[in-house]
């Protein structure tokens, strides 16, 4: 099954449904066309039964060489400032939409990611880089500090020095370094990657789909919480999931203590 909304192009095959930033000419930048068109497909796939986990990576060179410059920057503000926030919206409001997808979902960062790529990135729950990657909070390069929750994502995902260093030099890093770094879970050659992602993706097929909706939020969630009110929003979510999975996790108890089938140290029970 296919479908191409211009810009943006996703199929699905066995659950993965795999979605690409799709303007290979200009290196996948983000521009307002985009930003709608993706906000489109992740409508498209989100309930989708036969989507169980969304891939998102980029046609071409590039995953994603971050906003367009000309379309979303340049263009946009021609029409003042009503323009800028209409673009604003529509790029920020698909990302955000991703950090809290209903189905898991993995960066698979083939190649460019530069400044604004940094939202979607760190949106998507895993992310898998090539070694030929590059990766850049590359706004200080053209004169503006890295918006749009770039600087954020930097925050988040690395080290204060390190986070500083990249945002003050927009040096880019390597899929290695980016992984040594912590911006992605792992980085291998470019031909290995999209098998890799696709193991991880059928490892996460095989979850309670249930608990990990609730598992990925919850671990969005808690960091800035306090202790005591983790621990009471922990219990408040599971709950909340038990409404939707009443038999879920009696089953993966059951599997494991009485049809001894599979061992929870070691492996999903069979849903
Ligand atoms: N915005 C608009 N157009 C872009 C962008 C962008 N972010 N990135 C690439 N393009 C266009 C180029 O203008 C060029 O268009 P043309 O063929 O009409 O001349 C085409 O894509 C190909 O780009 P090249 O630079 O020729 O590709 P190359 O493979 O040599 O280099 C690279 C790739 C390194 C990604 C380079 O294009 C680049 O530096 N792009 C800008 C990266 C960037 O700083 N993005 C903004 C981050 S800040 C933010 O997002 C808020």
């Amino acid at each position: 099954m296919a479908n191409d909304i211009d810009t943006v192009t996703w199929d699905i095959a066995d659950g993965i449904a795999w979605l690409r930033f799709n303007r290979p000419d200009k290196r996948n930048a983000m521009s307002p066309t985009l930003n709608r068109a993706m906000m489109e497909a992740l409508d498209q796939l989100e309930f989708r039964d036969d989507v169980g986990v969304l891939v998102l990576t980029g046609a071409g060179s590039a995953w994603t060489a971050g906003m367009d410059l000309k379309e979303y920057f340049r263009e946009t503000e021609a029409d003042g400032l009503a323009g800028t926030r209409k673009a604003q919206r529509e790029s920020y409001s698909w990302w955000r939409r991703l950090r809290w997808y209903q189905k898991p979902t993995i960066a698979m960062v083939n190649g460019w990611c530069f400044g604004g790529g940094y939202g979607p990135l760190f949106a998507c729950d895993l992310a898998f880089a090539a070694d030929e990657a590059k990766f850049g909070l590359s706004e200080i390069n053209w004169g503006i500090l890295p918006g749009g929750g770039a600087t954020k994502v930097a925050v988040e995902l690395l080290p204060f020095r390190k986070a500083m260093y990249h945002s003050m030099t927009g040096e880019p890093i390597d899929g290695k370094t980016a992984a040594d770094w912590g911006l992605v879970n792992e980085s291998l050659p470019l031909k290995e990657l999209k098998d890799r992602v696709t193991q991880v993706a059928r490892v996460l097929l095989e979850k309670n789909p249930v608990a990990l909706k609730a598992t990925k939020d919850a671990v969005r969630r808690v960091g800035p919480m306090s202790y005591d009110d983790a621990e009471d929003y922990l219990v408040r979510a599971q709950e909340a999931a038990n409404s939707y999975d009443a038999e879920g996790r009696k089953e993966g108890i059951r599997q494991f203590i009485d049809e001894k089938s599979y061992k929870p140290g070691l492996g999903a029970y069979d849903t």
